[in-house]
């Protein structure tokens, strides 16, 4: 649950407070900068001419949107210049993109998720996380394989109704409210907790029948409700952007899933690891929730390739151990 506070505190002010180094404050900058101008472009939508597709695709084989290319664009000019950033990976880049070797940071990014959203003009999002660089050379893909636990910093910005950062830096997850006249982030929740229990799920039930036994049991076994072997009513939402339905579930609570199924047996799931998993993964961590695949802590991979794709099972605890649980006994 979120806890909505009445205050001035800056982005700023509150990395100080948190000792943050000068070098991650000024990534954290680039990012929440670049996504000011994301939000001026969505917000100007058809009358700025970005809706619709750009007529490429991306190195996972989905249809590129213009506004996936402009956040991309904007994201990556804005760290490029950074001399703390030494490397890049976004989800519209099918390689690393390697900057100052001497920076200390690498930074994954998807630069808008649930970007199918875009021209129905409903909720998008960017996604990120920082880790730490290694060594004194060039950027390569290997220096980005280190597991989610190793994050200094992961989150998010939401263009809703208001447009929100949500930020963890190892302490905790908090939420900024974005000034759109200025650029500046307010802080307006200070403490986001996810309950142990949940009433709220959210999966996209038209792939059920594609879907492991197990979590087919799990499933349905919330939809019996207050008859079921669950004893009460669960309530269901899919907003079809990670990023929004993870929002969700930091402020209110319940457990999201986008499970391995068999329509492409060979991929572990749709999510990819690297710019969603493991950032999510490390706000709902530090939120007091659960992250898993059917096997183990999300976390705790060890990356073999920047794009790897992974099921995901987030949440509140209670609900998210018991999914996992059914998956062992299947
Ligand atoms: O980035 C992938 C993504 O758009 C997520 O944001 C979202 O949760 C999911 O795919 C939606 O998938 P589907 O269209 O299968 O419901
Ligand atoms: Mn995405």
């Amino acid at each position: 649950m979120s806890q909505a506070v009445g205050t001035t505190l800056s982005l700023k002010d509150y990395l100080q407070q948190q000792q943050a180094s000068e070098q991650l404050q000024s990534v954290l900058f680039s990012l929440t900068e670049a996504c000011h101008s994301i939000h001026h472009a969505l917000t100007k939508g058809a009358l700025a001419g970005v809706l619709g597709a750009a007529g490429a695709e991306n190195v996972q084989g989905e249809d590129q949107k213009k506004l996936d290319v402009i956040a991309n664009d904007l994201i990556k000019d804005s760290l490029g210049k950074n001399p703390s950033v030494r490397g890049l990976a976004s989800e519209e880049e099918p390689e690393i993109v390697a900057c100052q070797t001497d920076g200390q940071y690498l930074v994954t990014f998807d630069p808008l998720d649930g970007s199918s959203n875009i021209d129905i003009n409903s909720m998008v999002g960017t996604i990120f996380s920082i880790l730490e660089s290694r060594g004194e050379h060039a950027a390569t893909e290997q220096d980005f394989l280190q597991p989610g636990r190793q994050q200094v910093a992961a989150g998010y910005v939401l263009y809703g109704p208001s447009t929100m950062l949500a930020l963890s830096v190892g302490n905790g997850v908090v939420m900024f409210t974005l000034d759109p006249s200025n650029g500046d982030y307010l802080l307006t929740n200070n403490a986001v907790t996810i309950p142990e229990d949940a009433k709220e799920f959210a999966i996209n039930m038209s792939n059920q029948r594609f879907w492991h036994p197990a979590m087919q049991r799990y499933i349905a076994e919330l939809l019996e409700g207050a008859e079921g072997p669950r004893g009460k009513d669960f309530n269901m939402r899919w907003v079809a952007a990670m990023v929004a339905d993870v929002h969700r579930i930091l402020c209110r609570g319940g457990l999201f899933t986008y499970p391995w199924d068999s329509r492409k047996p060979d991929q572990a799931g749709k999510l990819r690891l690297m710019y969603e998993a493991n950032p999510m993964g490390f706000l709902v961590e530090q939120a007091g929730g659960e992250v898993w695949t059917a096997a183990g802590k999300i976390l705790d991979i060890q990356p073999e390739h920047i794009h790897q794709r992974v099921p995901v099972i987030l949440g509140a605890k209670n609900e998210v151990l018991r999914c996992v649980e059914y998956h062992g006994n299947a």
